[in-house]
């Protein structure tokens, strides 16, 4: 058992602070933010995120758990401390390290024994590990020492308990071996594969693995737009192909494209990396200008289909990036909702539960209406997109909603419902290549 102080207690450092406590640590996670600790210590979450409630709860309870936003009561008997702090990013696209450095110097300052500083939040590589472990060793005190260890972390938001138990690999990046082995062992009961590897390299694969996956999305979109023009079932082909398993299923959903905190900043991210290094990426500039283009398309399809969107009523649901969050960030749903309501379309929107966060995020419009359930946001509509792949769009009764709209146009943005269930209601169902 150890004790681990987790800074930064957003989706990253929560997850970890649950579920290192969970497996019998004794964990405090702090955060700057008065109002997010003071919710957690009454076992309320910031976010809507599946399972975390009940485990920070039971952690809390029998005294595995706590929250603070004083680093030397966090610190008081840590060994090993994770920085989980977020690297939003700058106009320029390069990774804001500010937090992750202010972070870096209050664990210094507060520690009072050797200890393991373990960078998880998304890091670019060059100089920065570097830059980090030089703060560490400036405003410690003498004769204490504190290793660095880059250990990015791969979770997905909707399902981060569950990634967090169940990890594909666990990346370790250090310059010193026995921090390093340290690490690896508290990834122990997880089972799961660990590289050992320095720093830089541990940073680098997770923008790779991102930008892998981003570009694994934006291969299918363009596919889509080819297999448009010639034909093709678009469902069909990412099926064929993932059956290759050195191709893989997952991944291939053409449609509105990615959003959300990571995909987005660390593909721009490192395209930032590649130019300060002298380098054009091209490939992970067309990455990004197909998913762009996945949310213009998504409206010329409705003005299309709908003989223009002045005047229009657009039913759009789900508002977060993907199902099972709150999270907009980046939300293509948001774009495509400001872009419906800059051509005269008036929007009525729903998400089971993103309505708030994006109620605080988008500009709101005269024309945008939020609503309570999908079948009064489909009320009186020409045309229904489906924004978000929230499963149960797919159980909603479609004959109902076809009886309430005017217009009887289904854009399906998301691959989420049977074309041919939905065309024999008589809806007019357009997708990306169906
Ligand atoms: C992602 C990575 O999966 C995770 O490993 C990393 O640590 C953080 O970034 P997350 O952003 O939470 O996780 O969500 P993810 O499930 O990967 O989806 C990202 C976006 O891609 C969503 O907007 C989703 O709708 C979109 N997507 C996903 C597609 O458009 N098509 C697909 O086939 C899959």
């Amino acid at each position: 058992m150890k004790h681990i102080a987790v800074i930064g207690v957003g989706y990253v450092g929560l997850t970890t602070a649950a579920c290192l406590a969970e497996l019998g640590h004794h964990v405090v996670g702090v955060d700057m933010d008065e109002g997010k600790i003071s919710m957690l210590r009454q076992g309320r979450i910031p976010f809507s995120e599946p399972e975390l409630p009940e485990l920070v709860e039971r952690n809390h309870q029998a005294g595995r758990l706590d929250f603070t936003t004083a680093y030397p009561e966090a610190m008081q008997q840590a060994d090993m401390v994770f920085i989980c702090v977020g690297t939003p990013p700058t106009p320029s696209g390069h990774a804001d390290m500010s937090q992750v450095e202010e972070a870096a110097r209050q664990v210094a300052l507060s520690a009072r024994h050797p200890l393991i500083v373990i960078l998880k939040s998304t890091t670019p590589p060059g100089g920065n590990a570097e830059r980090v472990a030089a703060i560490l060793a400036s405003h410690l005190p003498l004769g204490i020492n504190a290793p660095l260890v880059v250990n990015p972390e791969f979770l997905r938001e909707g399902s981060a308990v569950y990634d967090t138990f169940h990890p594909d690999r666990a990346v370790i990046g250090a310059w010193d071996a026995s921090a390093a082995e340290e690490v690896a062992a508290l990834y122990a009961p997880l089972r799961c594969p660990v590289l050992l590897t320095d720093p830089v390299s541990a940073q680098f694969t997770k923008y790779a693995s991102n930008a892998f996956l981003a570009t694994k999305i934006s291969f299918i979109n363009e596919i889509s737009r080819i297999a448009e023009r010639v034909g093709a079932n678009i469902h069909a082909v990412a099926q064929g192909m993932g059956f290759d398993d050195r191709i893989g299923a997952e991944f291939l959903e053409a449609g509105l494209g990615y959003g959300g905190s990571c995909f987005p900043k660390d593909v721009l991210a490192l395209s930032a990396i590649a130019e300060q290094h002298g380098y054009y990426s091209q490939f992970l500039h067309a990455v990004m200008d197909i998913n762009a283009g996945q949310r213009s398309l998504t409206v010329a399809k409705l003005d299309e289909a709908l003989g223009g969107l002045h005047g229009k009523r657009v039913c759009v649901l789900g508002l977060a990036f993907k199902s099972h969050t709150d999270d907009v960030r980046e939300s293509p749903a948001l774009s495509v909702i400001s872009m419906l309501c800059q051509q005269g379309a008036y929007v009525q929107a729903h998400d089971p539960v993103a309505m708030p966060t994006a109620q605080k995020v988008q500009p709101s419009h005269d024309t945008l209406k939020y609503c309570p359930d999908a079948y009064t946001a489909a009320l009186g509509c020409h045309a229904v997109l489906i924004a978000t792949n929230w499963p149960e769009f797919r159980s909603l009764d479609w004959s109902r909603i076809h009886t309430s709209m005017p217009g009887k146009v289904v854009l399906d943005g998301r691959g989420l419902l049977s074309p041919d269930e939905i065309r024999a209601m008589g809806f007019e169902y357009l997708a990306f290549a169906n």
